[in-house]
C-alpha cells in the first residue's frame, strides 16, 4: 500500500476522498495527515473538489526521490529523511547500531549539531543545505577506510559537475572546491576491530543555496548557486551522488586504490602543488601522490624527503590560501 507521501508525490491534484479511499482512514483522518505534513515544511496546496496537489519545491522527501534512483543498495536500506536532527552521522551511526543495512540513508533540511572535521562544528540552516550521511559496510580493511573519504569526494564532484554544470575539484582528502572556494566537506566515521570494518558512516555537507554559508565565511566559502550554470534540487544531486558512488564502491572493493586513482588523480587540485601540511610537525613541501591508503605523499622542501601525511592529523593549504 502507498503512503500518503508516495501518493502525492504524482505532483497532480488528488481528491481527499480519494486518497481516503486508497489509505482505508476517514476524510477527517486525511486532513489530519495533510496538516501533518504542512506543519513538517510540506506545501501543499487544496483546491475544493481538484483536492490536494503537492508542490513539491525543493523537497527531500524520498517518496519524491526514490521511485527515480538508479543503484542497487545506495539510498534504499533504510531511509530517512528528517526535517531536524542533531547530525546525520550521528543518526546514522544509531541507525548502524540498531542493524541498519549497507546503503541505508539520513538526510534532513537543518542539522543542530553538525559536525566537521578536526572536532569543528558544521553550521546547516535548513532548506538550504544538501547534509545527509549514508552507511556502508563495505568489503575493505581498516587501513583502507580513507580511500573511501576519497570517492565520497569524487562521486559528490561528479554529481555537482553533471546536476549544475559547475567545475569543482577535490582538495585534499575530502574539501570540493571551485572558483578557490569550499562547497563541501566530508566526515567519515568508522567502527572496526583490527581486521575488519564493521562500518563507515561518510557524511557529506554541500552548500547548495546562499544561506547556507555561515556568516563571515564568504571568502572561504561558496555554494551551487553561485558557482553552478544552473541550480539543481537538492534531491537531483543527492540521486546523483548516490549512483556515482555505488559505481565507485563497486571498483574500489573490486581492485582497490589502483581501481579509481586515476580518475581522482583528473579531478585533484592539491596534486603537483605546493603544500603547506600543518600539524604535529608542519612543513612545506609538494603533494605528489596519494598511495595505497588514501595518505598524500608530500615532497618535504627543506629535506627534499617524501613524506606520508594521514589525513586524520593535519590540514593541508596552498602556500598562496586555502587550496
Ligand atoms: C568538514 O569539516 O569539512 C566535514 C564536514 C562534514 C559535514 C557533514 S553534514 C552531514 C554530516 N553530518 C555531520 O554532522 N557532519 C557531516
Amino acid at each position: 500500500m502507498r503512503t500518503i507521501e508516495e501518493i502525492l508525490s504524482s505532483g497532480d491534484y488528488i481528491s481527499g476522498e480519494a486518497i481516503s479511499r486508497e489509505l482505508g482512514i476517514t476524510r477527517a483522518a486525511v486532513w489530519k495527515r495533510i496538516e501533518a505534513l504542512r506543519a513538517d515544511g510540506w506545501e501543499i496546496e487544496s483546491a475544493g473538489k481538484r483536492g490536494y496537489r503537492l508542490i513539491a519545491g525543493d523537497g527531500l522527501h524520498s517518496a519524491l526521490w526514490q521511485g527515480g534512483l538508479r543503484t542497487q543498495t545506495l539510498g534504499r536500506g533504510e531511509v530517512r529523511c528528517l526535517q531536524s536532527v542533531d547530525s546525520t552521522n550521528s543518526e546514522v551511526k544509531r541507525m548502524a547500531a540498531q542493524g541498519a543495512p549497507s546503503g541505508s540513508l539520513c538526510v534532513c533540511e537543518e542539522q543542530t549539531a553538525g559536525r566537521g572535521r578536526l572536532g569543528r562544528t558544521w553550521v546547516s540552516p535548513p532548506g538550504v543545505g544538501l547534509w545527509q550521511s549514508l552507511l556502508l559496510r563495505p568489503q575493505l580493511s581498516p587501513e583502507q577506510a580513507p580511500l573511501i573519504t576519497l570517492a565520497a569526494a569524487m562521486a559528490m564532484a561528479q554529481a555537482v559537475r553533471e546536476t549544475s554544470g559547475a567545475d569543482a575539484g577535490i582538495k585534499w582528502p575530502n574539501d570540493l572546491v571551485c572558483g578557490g572556494k569550499k562547497i563541501c566537506g566530508i566526515l567519515l566515521e568508522m567502527s572496526a576491530d583490527p581486521d575488519t570494518i564493521e562500518y563507515v558512516v561518510v557524511g557529506i555537507g554541500l552548500n547548495v543555496r546562499r544561506g547556507s554559508i555561515p556568516p563571515g565565511l564568504e571568502a572561504q566559502a561558496a555554494c551551487v548557486e553561485d558557482i553552478g550554470q544552473r541550480l539543481p534540487k537538492r534531491r537531483e544531486i543527492l540521486c546523483a551522488y548516490l549512483e556515482a558512488m555505488e559505481r565507485l564502491m563497486q571498483r574500489l572493493e573490486a581492485g582497490g586504490w589502483p581501481a579509481i586513482a586515476e580518475d581522482y588523480r583528473a579531478m585533484s587540485l592539491t596534486l603537483g602543488q605546493a603544500v603547506q601540511v600543518i600539524g604535529a610537525q608542519s612543513f612545506t613541501g609538494t603533494a605528489e601522490d596519494i598511495d595505497g591508503r588514501g595518505a598524500l605523499v608530500v615532497r618535504d622542501s627543506a629535506t627534499g624527503e617524501r613524506r606520508t601525511v594521514y589525513s586524520g592529523d593535519v590540514s593541508v593549504r596552498g602556500l598562496m590560501g586555502y587550496v
